[in-house]
């Protein structure tokens, strides 16, 4: 599942610890497809996406640590072919889809933007912080 529908992971306005719903858990298939969804960071609209790898589901903001732009092959589509490794489609940084972290390419010693991920009684749930928001909330003060 690429896009949410409106709603999950678009929660309105909420404390900064709350955990906002994003999807299903069994919308996540091991090394699938990402669900990306829409958020604020610093009041500026910006995409991330979950994807799950090894069992876990994990989240980042779709930016690359090269250059600030969106990494997607396709909509949803972030693994390599040998669905090993995030990467790029821009110039093909590499990243450790478990931490993040910048293994090969442009990035240097850069990572991705992690997002907290919970699941919950077949859910996934992530967890806004002061700076990375729900869309549709207003800007931490
Ligand atoms: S923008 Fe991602 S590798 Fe250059």
């Amino acid at each position: 599942m690429a896009e949410p529908a409106p709603g999950p992971g678009a929660a309105s306005p909420a404390a900064p610890d709350a955990l906002c719903p994003l999807c299903p858990s069994q919308a996540l298939v091991e090394r699938g497809r990402a669900w990306v969804w829409e958020v604020r960071q610093y009041g500026q609209p910006v995409r991330a996406f979950a994807l799950r790898f090894d069992g876990r589901v994990h989240a980042y903001l779709n930016r690359c640590a090269h250059v600030p732009t969106e990494m997607d092959w396709q909509p949803g589509e972030f693994l390599d072919a040998d669905r090993r490794w995030i990467l790029c489609s821009i110039h093909g940084a590499t990243y450790e889809p478990t931490s993040g972290r910048c293994i090969a390419g442009p990035c240097g010693r850069g990572r991705l933007t992690p997002l907290a991920i919970e699941e919950r009684d077949g859910m996934v749930l992530w967890r806004p912080t002061r700076d990375i928001r729900p869309l549709g909330s207003e800007p931490a003060p």
